[in-house]
């Protein structure tokens, strides 16, 4: 007689695999997306998220202007008050069902950019150098022109 429950064991485990890595596809590392007629990836979000999205977006080019004057001026509660506007505090507002919406890629530069923005306060308070700041500020400026050019919002 065939041994069929053993067997029966590792087909479930291999069927419940797959569907795992299957979620993990879909939740983690692809999120909710379709290819846009401009070759984008479109980040399909409902209304109240997207108006977030943007929102949050406008609130990274005020503080890169912010930042971009204060290097002008010297004045380093300026800078460091902008980046604080846009730094990892500012995750505590995000809807919930933004992130999983968002592929890795994209989630991963979100974050990558705030936190830049919270090392860049910091840096402000205690270094005070502008030319530290410049330079700070040109190594986030690349990954806000990458994104945008693997993604967008519907
Ligand atoms: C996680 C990816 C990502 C990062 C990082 C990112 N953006 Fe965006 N941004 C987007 C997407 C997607 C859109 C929507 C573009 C579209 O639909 O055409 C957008 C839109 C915008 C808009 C337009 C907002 C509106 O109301 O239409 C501005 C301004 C903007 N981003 C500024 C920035 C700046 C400045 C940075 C860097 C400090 C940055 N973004 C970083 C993904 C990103």
């Amino acid at each position: 007689m065939t041994p069929i429950l053993p067997k029966l064991g590792w087909i479930l485990f291999f069927i419940m695999t797959v569907i795992a890595s299957a979620l993990a596809y879909k939740f983690i590392l692809k999120g909710d997306v379709e290819i846009a007629p401009d070759g984008r990836s479109s980040i399909l979000l409902d209304e109240p998220e997207r108006a977030f999205f943007l929102n949050e977006m406008r609130n990274f080019l005020i503080a890169v202007q912010k930042i971009s004057e204060g290097i002008e001026k010297d004045d380093m509660v300026q800078i460091a008050a902008a980046a604080k506007t846009v730094g990892s505090g500012d995750l505590a507002h995000v809807p919930p069902g933004i992130m999983g919406k968002l592929p890795l890629v994209a989630k991963k530069m979100g974050l990558s950019t705030h936190k830049a923005f919270d090392q860049m306060a910091m840096d402000a308070e205690s270094l005070g150098d502008k030319d530290h700041i410049l330079s700070q500020l040109n190594q986030i400026l690349p990954t806000c022109t990458a994104c945008h050019s693997l993604y967008k919002v519907k």
